[in-house]
């Protein structure tokens, strides 16, 4: 592809450049452009299945690729990914498909979205459901229900807990399983939410950052038993197992990999 005079060489959906305001400086991806990046995809998830991942989630959310092509606000093409939902959900389809051509059945596939651009005008949880009506036939396991991330002047509404209303409504709406994330530290917030079923899986983040042996301090207060690494077993409650590396020699010659 010809670079533009003047621009830096990235590659968009759209010559936009949101920091600029400006249509400048950006090259808009080609046809042939988004047909290397599906099969990017689809050779992506391939090398995780013959590295040994048992689970793979498509990161859709964020202001990433595909979330730039889903949003209204970022996606200004005229062709057939851009104008109505239908157009600009496209890439998500083609992607999910790619993928479970390489992704075997009986493994899961996560996908994360952006359930909101948090903007008017903008991405909202009305089109996340429809997009994941679309995508489960196309093999989607769980949706993994994130928010914003795409443009500058978003208004967030943050809380604890404050995105598990988007898991829960596109749980319901759908039926396909969801997880929730975004300021949950408690083991008494996720105690309810799975009680609630307002996700099936619950992911955190800085709280692991913070207290990292978090699950294992977490199952100790509620007498539950998991597995400790095994260096770390005189300083867990007693008859607990020692955690098992993954042998992925052993899963690829059971054909489980
Ligand atoms: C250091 C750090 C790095 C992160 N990197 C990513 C990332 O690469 N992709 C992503 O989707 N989210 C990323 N996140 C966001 C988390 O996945 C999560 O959605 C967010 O932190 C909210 O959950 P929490 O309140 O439990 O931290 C990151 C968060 C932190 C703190």
């Amino acid at each position: 592809m010809p670079a533009v005079k003047g621009a830096r060489r990235n590659h968009g959906l759209v010559p936009v450049n949101f920091r600029r305001k400006k249509a400048r400086g950006f090259l808009a991806l080609s046809k042939e452009g988004i047909r290397g990046v599906v099969e990017a995809f689809a050779s992506a998830a391939r090398r995780a299945l013959d590295a040994g991942f048992q689970v793979l989630e498509i990161h859709s959310a964020h202001g990433y690729l595909i979330h730039e092509f889903y949003s209204p606000l970022s996606n200004q093409r005229t062709d057939e990914y851009g104008g109505s939902f239908e157009n600009r959900t496209r890439l998500a389809r083609e992607i999910v498909s790619a993928i479970r051509r390489q992704w075997p059945e009986r493994l899961p596939l996560f996908i994360r979205i952006s359930a909101t651009d948090w903007k008017e005008g903008g991405w909202d949880l009305d089109q996340s459901v429809e997009l994941v009506k679309q995508l489960a036939p196309l093999g989607v396991d769980l949706v993994d229900c994130s928010s914003a991330g795409l443009v500058p002047d978003q208004k967030i509404i943050a809380g604890p807990g404050f995105q598990v209303p988007f898991s829960e409504r596109i749980r319901r709406d759908t039926g396909v399983m969801t997880a929730t994330v975004g300021l949950i530290e408690t083991k008494e917030q996720v105690a309810e939410i799975l009680a609630k079923n307002r996700a099936d899986l619950v992911l955190m983040a800085r709280e692991f950052l913070r207290d990292p042996y978090w699950p294992l301090r977490a199952a100790r207060e509620l007498g539950y038993k998991i597995s400790w690494p095994a260096q770390y077993l005189r300083a867990a409650p007693p008859d607990s197992p020692a955690r098992k590396p993954l042998d992925v020699e052993t899963l690829k010659a059971k054909g489980m990999n």
